[in-house]
């Protein structure tokens, strides 16, 4: 029954757009959207519970699109949400405070550059340009059904052309759209049940758009971003001691829905996933600096976010990897990391441009490569960043084992002093720095011994990172609590 009119739904979205129809369905939205709707329309919409800022509501098609309409292109209009209760849930879900991220570390520097190196700008080109040709990759359509599967074979080609084959591919079907969404996987040789995963959505389009989205960037350019991510790691025979998962994503334009099936089985299969990696629109530079790291607090995992500043302070300071980076909110529930943060799981979405200076032309007939210059060397800063994420999170086989944990790595804060033992590390610093929790460097000292303290005098309570450089360039990097 719940199928039945769940496909009743989506084929009526795609035929009558703007025709009259009393489908009803489950959703969330904002308290004031709740509000506004049920005052002007109310025998179009019930509110069935609300928490301070989220209502869970039941609501006719025609209504949320009177959402869709006041957000313009795109914005805070709803996620679907497949029954009663998993609206309420959704609308009563506390954010997550998740600190097991203190263990993160960065120790793959020599599989890492040799990966970050072999990025390739063509390849990022070619499958936007794909991407692009389908015309729409809207949910409904064929052609958008055909990218589905079109991706599914492209990704077990790149398996099966790299000879892995212990690497799977599956597709992940949906009861609500004929589109799949595509899960690549990658075992771990050690972790095989904690997993890594990389994802971004594979239509294209939103209500309006439905018959002509090319969706180069969005999100054509993820798409292409994980490919050549995925293609490079397994052409240097990438064997994660964590399990890696490439995801592509089916039915995000229509309210995150494609990812939010697959976060909320993972959570009830109750599988242990350590951090998730959220790659939409990766190839306009609209901002002064390269990646924003949209760090909404009800929606992306700050001590993730803080991860990525490591990342890149750490592979992208400077030379030929250089990436700059800054902070930007989505202020809404925009991309399918949401629907990992909701199921309780640590997510992070690095976008192309701040909030309000991305590509203009996203949900338009003028999303296409050539609108972006014709030219993909912004998304190879994404992709380098990915394959960082996905080798220091997952780690190597080249590693020994006890490497993962920087047992010997003692940082502890007392009296408002950090107290340092590197000695089992590394003979002698060149630099220590003290990064808050936006990723600004708050101390910078040039202390040399590998064991001592630094005053945080000064430093206000919170989440703080030490990044410690060695005189042989390496860097280790410890998080602390300051309270
Ligand atoms: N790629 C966009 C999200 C986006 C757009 C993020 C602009 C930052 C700036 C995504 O495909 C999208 O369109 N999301 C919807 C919301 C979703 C719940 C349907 C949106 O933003 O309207
Ligand atoms: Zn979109």
């Amino acid at each position: 029954m719940k199928q039945l009119k769940l496909s009743l739904l989506i084929a009526s979205m795609a035929s009558c757009v703007y025709a009259q129809n009393q489908n009803w369905f489950y959703a969330t939205t904002a308290n004031q959207s709740a509000q506004e709707l049920a005052e002007n329309y109310p025998d179009q919409i019930q509110i069935l519970d609300a928490s301070e800022t989220v209502s869970a509501v039941y609501m006719t098609e025609e209504v949320a699109m009177k959402l869709k309409e006041s957000d313009n292109l795109h914005g805070p209009a709803y996620i679907f949400r497949k029954d009663k209760t998993a609206a309420i849930n959704a609308a009563n879900a506390q954010p997550q405070m998740n600190l097991n991220v203190l263990d993160f570390t960065i120790d793959q520097d020599s599989f890492v550059n040799l990966c970050i190196g072999q990025v390739n700008e063509q390849n990022i080109e070619n499958t936007i340009l794909e991407m692009e040709a389908y015309g729409t990759r809207f949910t409904t359509k064929p052609s958008g059904v055909q990218a589905s599967y079109d991706i599914k074979d492209k990704w077990q080609n790149i398996a099966t052309t790299a000879g892995r084959s212990d690497v799977t591919v599956e597709a992940f079907d949906h009861s609500f759209t004929n589109q799949i969404s595509v899960i690549l996987t990658i075992p771990g040789s050690m972790y095989p049940d904690e997993y890594v995963i990389l994802g971004g959505h594979l239509d294209s389009g939103d209500y309006w758009l439905q018959n002509y989205a090319p969706g180069a960037d969005d999100n054509g350019s993820g798409i292409a971003t994980l490919t050549e991510t995925l293609r490079v790691l397994l052409a240097n025979n990438f064997h994660p001691l964590r399990t890696v998962q490439f995801m592509a994503y089916a039915a995000e334009e229509i309210g995150l829905y494609g990812s939010a099936d697959i976060a909320e089985s993972y959570y009830y299969a109750d599988k242990d996933v350590k951090a998730v990696l959220q790659l939409d629109m990766t190839n306009y530079k609209g901002s002064s600096y390269d990646i924003a790291i949209i760090s909404d607090a009800e929606y992306t995992s700050n001590d993730l976010n803080l991860y990525l500043v490591d990342l890149l302070e750490h592979y992208n300071s400077a030379g030929e990897h250089k990436i700059t980076y800054g902070f930007s909110n989505c202020g809404y529930g925009c991309s399918d990391h949401v629907s990992w943060t909701e199921n309780g799981y640590m997510a992070s979405f690095p976008f192309e441009a701040a909030m309000n200076q991305d590509n203009p032309n996203i949900h338009t007939t003028n999303d296409t490569y050539a609108a972006m210059g014709s030219t993909a060397v912004h998304s190879v800063k994404f992709a380098k960043l990915a394959l960082e994420f996905a080798i220091e999170t997952a780690k190597t086989n080249t590693m020994k084992t006890s490497e993962v944990n920087e047992a010997n790595l003692m940082v502890t804060v007392k009296n408002r002093e950090l107290i340092y033992n590197l000695s089992g590390q590394t003979g002698a610093l060149s630099s220590i720095s003290i990064f808050d929790g936006s990723g600004r460097k708050m101390i910078q000292d040039s202390k040399l011994s590998a064991t001592g303290s630094l005053s945080l005098n000064g430093l206000a309570n919170g989440l703080y990172i030490a990044v410690f450089k060695d005189q042989n360039g390496k860097v280790f990097s410890k998080k602390f609590l300051l309270k």
